[in-house]
């Protein structure tokens, strides 16, 4: 019973985590600065910048997690033809890791494409984040390959 109670004290506060799509350009540099800071700064995947020609498509969704309020998070969403979304640039800021905002931004995304009539949505995923996208009800495609220098996994999940 101690170990139940337990559990559930340390259970995060999900009703503090929020998803949407950035609105307005402070909150679109709001969204870069905290890629930058994952992307750039702590992964260094991108050696100046990780900007690329999907942030300049309109038909781009550039989505901001907040913890809290404060923006922790973000995920990108477009389109590729076909019924096929891809998202990526999936981060967390690491003061917020594990505070549970990862899931809902991956959520918010696979939601969001479904709801403007996506059939599926791909991503290609680092292979250390493979079990979380797992456990989120993505499957692996393919074998893992060389990415940015990373071994990453290509993986899908079906949006109806
Ligand atoms: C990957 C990332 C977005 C996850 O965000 P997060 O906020 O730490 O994830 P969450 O707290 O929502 O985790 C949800 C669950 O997945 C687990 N999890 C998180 N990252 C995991 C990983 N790499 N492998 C396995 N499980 C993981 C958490 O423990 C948690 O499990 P629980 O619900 O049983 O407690 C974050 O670690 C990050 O920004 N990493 C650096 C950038 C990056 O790798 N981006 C993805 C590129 S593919």
């Amino acid at each position: 019973m101690d170990a139940v109670r337990s559990r559930w004290s340390s259970a995060p506060d999900v009703s503090r985590l929020t998803c949407r799509p950035v609105d307005g350009p402070l909150d679109r540099a709001t969204h870069h600065r905290i890629r930058h800071e994952v992307f750039v700064v702590e992964q260094g995947l991108f050696a100046v910048d990780d900007h690329d020609v999907h942030d300049n498509d309109a038909a781009t969704i550039h989505v901001l997690g907040l913890d809290d309020g404060c923006p922790a998070g973000t995920v990108r969403l477009y389109p590729l033809g076909a019924g096929v979304w891809k998202g990526d640039r999936l981060a967390v800021l690491p003061d917020h890791r594990r505070s549970s905002l990862g899931a809902p931004l991956v959520r918010f995304a696979v939601a969001t494409a479904g709801a403007l009539g996506g059939s599926r949505m791909v991503a290609q995923i680092q292979t250390a984040n493979v079990r979380f996208f797992q456990a989120l009800g993505w499957t692996r495609v393919g074998d893992p390959a060389d990415y940015l220098g990373v071994l990453h996994q290509q993986m899908s999940i079906a949006l109806r």
